[in-house]
């Protein structure tokens, strides 16, 4: 009787080390290729998981930025692109920001967001809007736009050769996509504290504010 319950409370650690394996930790900010602003050597790091086709990340955004500008001296934010995939074109427009970022001018990945996060912008890129747009379409007639008014360096032609040449902007892409998997994300808006996912109770000012004095401390 003594064996057979050892056994059972064996299998039963085990099994529950082993379902504990996929949530250990990983390291977030210095290897997640996010895109980042505030101040850097912060103790508390924001992690801001979004998708620029997701509109829940649009309602947000205002938000989200008045967090960023109370806070940008005092806290680290990191930006994490998840393209979620029944948003049509939104892996599309997660590239699109990687090649500003990685070919327009410092910061203006960020100006790419504020222009995708509008309610105007947002219309073009609907699934229901797109549906019989091919790829090229969109990237040609759509996102191009959104480059040349978030990068006074890009214009829509190199733009469109490095979406086809540069494959760095795939590959960081693909890497954020994966590092957010891995880090347990599975929707957007989402967040991360010091390395803490947030799931709810960050929709107003108050609350954020509460939230990050409260760390800061
Ligand atoms: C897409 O094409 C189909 C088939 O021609 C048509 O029924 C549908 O209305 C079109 N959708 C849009 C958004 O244009």
């Amino acid at each position: 009787m003594t064996a057979l319950f050892l056994i059972i409370l064996i299998i039963a650690l085990t099994s529950s080390v082993y379902s504990q394996a996929p949530s250990s930790p990983i390291p977030l900010s210095s290897i997640s290729n996010s895109f980042t602003r505030g101040n850097p050597s912060s103790d508390l790091t924001v992690d801001l998981w979004i998708d620029l086709g997701c509109s829940d990340c649009l309602a947000e955004w205002p938000l989200l930025k008045s967090v960023y500008e109370t806070y940008e001296d005092t806290v680290k934010f990191n930006y994490h692109l998840f393209p979620l995939p029944y948003h049509q074109f939104a892996f599309l427009l997660a590239k699109s920001a990687n090649c500003v970022d990685l070919h327009g001018d410092a910061g203006d990945v960020f100006n790419f967001f504020d222009i995708v996060y509008t309610n105007e912008n947002q219309a073009l890129i609907y699934n229901s809007v797109t549906a019989n747009m091919t790829y090229n379409d969109v990237m040609t007639d759509i996102v191009s736009n959104f480059v040349t008014e978030s990068s006074a360096s890009l214009s829509a032609d190199d733009f469109l050769g490095f979406m086809a040449s540069d494959y760095d902007c795939e590959s960081n892409t693909r890497y954020q996509f994966k590092n957010a998997a891995l880090n347990q994300i599975y929707g957007t808006p989402m967040y991360t504290i010091n390395g803490v996912t947030v799931t709810d109770g960050l929709s107003s000012m108050d609350d954020w504010t509460a939230m990050i004095d409260g760390l800061l401390q």
